[in-house]
């Protein structure tokens, strides 16, 4: 028999979410710019196409994001203690996590927090399994939504853990908040370690993005599949088509799904036209250099202890404190 740790529910509720995703869309597409909230990317397909995106040639940030955290682990982990908390922002399944706990010798408790219950439960069992002596308290919440820990972990020691660039999704000034946010979750003598990818050349950036074999097109488009599937919508697949580009002046690129011609589409009882040509802003993801980061991360009240890149300098891990 093996042990399966039990999930906490937060103070969060997670499961009010499908009349939300309506609203989103409606609110939305009624824009001048369409738009649509990046977080519906990741449904069941939308999450396997993401892993399939992680393992092109052409996008860089996940392998390049992993060989920084294999040199820098033990630095990483140097002044975890025994019973220090490891709080993960958005584990997924929790893969990188593993390249830092193969190298803590102390009894820390891992606190992996996702608004998926089964890819939490599916990551706590694989830990609980390959590392015996690590506490593992699964948490069903969106971190971006909680105010603190739960009592019966407060009072601990924090480490928390927000790798793969995902705080590129926010515009500078959220992200700032975020990072706030963080520093109030994770108490006085808070630290966290952060992935954050860095701006170059535009060629490698949009390549990333819109790779040769079509995968980040698929999980641009699976958004309206999504929207026919769950909200009746009426989107023709064939008449829609990807868009990456670079924004140098935001400093982001852009993701965007384009109508190949004049259409009307139904969602929810309600028709949406666009013009050939229109597209719907789906995705920012930002990109900054290593001191435009840093001192977000002052203005957001952390102190950056220290930074890891790779040779190329493409992406960066923080260690702020
Ligand atoms: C998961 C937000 C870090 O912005 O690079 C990958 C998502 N979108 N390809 C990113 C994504 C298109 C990814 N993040």
């Amino acid at each position: 028999m093996r042990y399966i740790p039990t999930l906490e529910r937060s103070q969060t509720d997670v499961s009010k979410a499908d009349g939300e995703f309506a609203n989103a869309v409606i609110e939305g597409l009624s824009r001048v710019q369409k738009e649509l909230p990046c977080r519906y990317f990741y449904d069941a397909r939308g999450s396997l196409l993401f892993e399939e995106i992680t393992r092109l040639p052409e996008y860089y940030p996940t392998r390049t994001e992993a060989q920084i955290l294999s040199v820098a682990a033990s630095d990483l982990v140097a002044d975890f203690s025994d019973g220090d908390l490891f709080v993960e922002f958005g584990s997924g399944s929790s893969l990188k996590t593993e390249i830092l706990l193969d190298r803590v010798e102390t009894k820390i408790v891992y606190v992996p927090i996702d608004v998926s219950e089964t890819a939490l439960a599916d990551a706590a069992v694989r830990l609980a399994m390959r590392y015996p002596s690590l506490d593992v308290r699964p948490l069903v919440a969106n971190f971006s939504e909680m105010k603190g820990l739960p009592r019966d972990l407060s009072g601990r020691r924090a480490v928390g853990f927000f790798p793969g660039s995902t705080i590129g999704n926010l515009a500078p000034v959220e992200a700032e908040g975020l990072l706030a946010g963080f520093k109030r979750i994770l108490g006085k003598d808070g630290r966290l370690i952060i992935g954050v990818d860095l701006k170059k050349d535009e060629r490698t950036l949009t390549r990333a993005y819109d790779d040769e074999a079509g995968v980040t097109a698929a999980f641009n488009l699976n958004l309206l599949s999504r929207i026919n599937r769950e909200l009746g919508g009426t989107f023709d697949l064939r008449s829609f088509h990807h868009r990456a580009i670079y924004n140098s002046d935001a400093g982001r690129i852009e993701m965007h799904v384009v109508s190949d011609r004049k259409q009307d589409v139904r969602v929810c009882g309600q028709v949406f036209h666009f013009s050939d040509g229109e597209s719907i802003h789906t995705e920012n993801s930002y990109k900054y250099t290593i001191v435009e980061f840093s001192d977000l991360a002052v203005r957001a009240g952390w102190r950056p202890e220290r930074v890891w890149t790779d040779t190329d300098n493409r992406f960066s891990v923080h260690h702020l404190v």
